[in-house]
């Protein structure tokens, strides 16, 4: 065995593979740089998702020609110098090695003047080493440009997501540290257009605006306690304008972005209960405590913290959360059994007979199907016929009085070849979230939502496939106000999303208005329906044509009947007719039952007729 010692080369490679995972470590160093030297103006210009260039342009204070040399040496650092100060960081930065880490992986440029200098000065490098250098004219101020980054690392180039990833992560990155810092002005540009505009406000709410909307910041409440330990200062969101994703949810623990599964734990603690199953909150939340309780020197990338008395903060920040939350008593408390209920899986379900308007209104319908009272309820060969009742078959949606033998036997013919749906007698609804219906041998139980969204699902996929999907046109367009990231998701999809049937025009900077919808999944509302794709998109992180399946299966399951959906036998009727012609219509796209049988025998058995 022979123990080499690793060249510098090798030791920054490894060390930049640490520190720069993808184009948006880059961003975020760099911002992070431009903010421990006081910028307050960091404007951000990238070129192909950061891989052809990712440039940051800060006002901070600028590094004297023999600084800048020393910059992007490995271990090369201003913000710490003794062993102790280890222990109680105040800058973002304090590891000394992302410059050094950036530039061993890249085309590397450093422009850099100080306010009392007269010129600036530029260094240049390619895999680390310099390789021009010189005075210029500039602004004070530093300018960092890296170009064809990860050029000498194939294996981690090739390990990048799609474009459209990487950029939504570099957004993230902008979006975040603008969100914190109302007192500096960021700029995103990608391509020329501008994706973030935050200027510098006059409070944090007005800064929130300018990244989220006016229509979600105006309705967030604002958080501000202290006590000895912690400082909480921020804005969460009422539990009605919490989303469906998680992306609007950012903590910064002594002005850093961090992520923490204790922390986020403590806020949906204070939200418990008050937040509908799958919803998620906002919030944009900065904790300040004494740096000797943190410890950030936890991973390279800093964005994990270890937190001294974390279960004290974490109680202070769920009682602030609670205490906001009551103080605007914003909703009623969803009592436990109901959350229960919707919770799903493993909790029973306990049903209750609810005399229903079901049971005077549809007497009348029933009798209107059901005419006949010849129903035959001695015979005890199930299979045998009997007269009467209204049947779903594939060619008549209700036949009134058919005679059963004849058209089992004209159905039985289709279902050898089409394999479609027995016919059935359809009885009613239970609990108002499943069909019951006689049908030959037995009877059948029918999930209403599965056989829905079975149903629509299919509807859809044909118009899509055939490009003729049916639209219905909002005279009213809606109005969409986009984060950032989403604007580029819509930029990006936006032929796409038409093809799906949302006409999608933009409207000036972050807004758009929604034209058009798909009309199969009519019963959403047209801006729900739209952001059910988009919540698709933004934590999918793929692209349109990759989730368009899982997208148009949850565009089905959200428009679909809902267990509780009360429904008239025509609609049941209808329901089932339709699921006839589905080319699958035992499961629904999730591929669960659309119905289940249970054999007549099985009752004689319990009633203990047979046997
Ligand atoms: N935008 C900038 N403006 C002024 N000085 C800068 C800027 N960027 C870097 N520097 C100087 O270069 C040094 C090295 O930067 P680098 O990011 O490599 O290390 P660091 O920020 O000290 O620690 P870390 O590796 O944790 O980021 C910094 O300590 C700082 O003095
Ligand atoms: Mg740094």
């Amino acid at each position: 065995m022979t123990i080499n010692i690793l060249s510098e080369d090798l030791i920054n490679k490894i060390a930049a593979g640490e520190v720069v995972e993808r184009p948006a470590s880059v961003v975020k160093e760099l911002i992070e740089n431009a903010l421990d030297a006081g910028a307050t103006s960091i404007y951000v210009d990238i070129k192909n998702s950061g891989q052809d260039l990712i440039k940051i342009a800060d006002n901070g204070k600028g590094m004297t020609e023999e600084d800048a040399r020393k910059s992007i040496l490995r271990h090369a650092t201003s913000k710490i110098k003794h062993t102790e100060d280890l222990f109680s960081i105040e800058t973002l930065g304090f590891r000394g090695e992302a410059l050094a880490s950036i530039a061993a992986i890249s085309l590397f440029s450093l422009i850099t003047k100080q306010k009392d200098q007269l010129e600036g000065f530029n260094l240049v490098l390619e895999g680390g080493h310099v390789i021009s250098e010189g005075e210029v004219g500039c602004d004070e101020g530093t300018i960092i440009e890296i170009r064809n980054l990860f050029f000498n690392t194939p294996v981690r180039k090739k390990f990048l997501k799609t474009d459209a990833v990487e950029l939504r992560h570099i957004i993230d990155v902008v979006t975040h540290y603008a969100l914190l810092h109302e007192d500096v002005d960021f700029k995103l540009t990608h391509e020329n257009h501008e994706l973030l505009n935050a200027p510098s406000m006059e409070n944090q709410r007005s800064n929130v605006a300018s990244i989220y909307g006016v229509s979600i910041a105006k309705e967030l409440l604002e958080i501000d306690y202290e006590d000895d330990l912690v400082r909480i200062e921020g804005l969460v969101c009422k539990p009605l304008n919490s989303r469906n994703d998680k992306t609007q949810q950012v903590f910064f623990v002594n002005n850093r972005w961090v992520r923490s599964k204790e922390l986020t734990d403590a806020v949906y603690e204070g939200y418990k209960s008050r937040l509908f199953v799958n919803k998620h909150p906002i919030f944009v939340l900065s904790l300040t405590l004494n740096p000797q309780n943190v410890d950030v020197n936890v991973h390279p990338q800093k964005m994990e913290i270890k937190i001294d008395q974390i279960d004290e903060v974490r109680k202070a920040l769920t009682q602030s959360v609670v205490k906001i939350l009551e103080k605007h008593n914003l909703i009623p408390l969803i009592d436990l059994e109901s959350e229960a209920l919707t919770m799903g899986a493993q909790v029973r379900k306990t049903y209750t007979f609810e005399p229903s308007a079901q049971t005077t209104l549809k007497v009348e319908e029933s009798t209107a199907f059901y005419s006949d009272d010849s129903f035959s309820s001695n015979s005890n060969s199930y299979s045998e016929s009997y007269d009467g009742g209204s049947y779903v078959t594939p060619e008549e949606e209700v036949i009134e009085k058919g005679n059963y033998g004849k058209i089992s036997e004209s159905v039985k013919e289709i279902e050898q070849v089409v394999e479609k749906l027995p016919q059935m007698k359809i009885f009613g609804q239970v609990h108002k979230t499943f069909f019951v219906a006689e049908t030959e041998g037995g009877v059948l139980f029918i999930d209403q939502h599965a056989a829905h969204e079975r149903v629509m699902y299919e509807k859809f996929m044909k118009q899509f496939k055939d490009a003729s999907v049916d639209v219905q046109e909002l005279l009213q367009g809606g109005v969409l106000e986009l984060t950032a990231a989403e604007k580029v998701l819509v930029e990006e999809n936006i032929e796409e999303l038409a093809r799906m049937g949302f006409d999608v025009e933009p409207f000036g900077s972050n807004t758009f208005i929604l034209k058009s919808v798909p009309s199969v999944f009519g019963r959403l509302q047209p801006r729900d329906l739209f952001h059910v794709v988009l919540h698709e998109l933004v934590v999918g992180r793929n692209t349109l044509q990759e989730l368009k399946e899982l997208i148009i299966t949850r565009m089905a399951c959200r428009s679909a009947v809902m267990a509780g959906d009360e429904l008239t036998i025509n609609e049941m009727t209808k329901i089932l007719s339709d699921l006839q012609k589905t080319d699958f219509p035992y499961t629904c796209p999730h591929g669960r039952p659309t119905m289940i049988k249970t054999e007549a025998f099985e009752l004689e058995k319990k009633f203990k007729r047979c046997g």
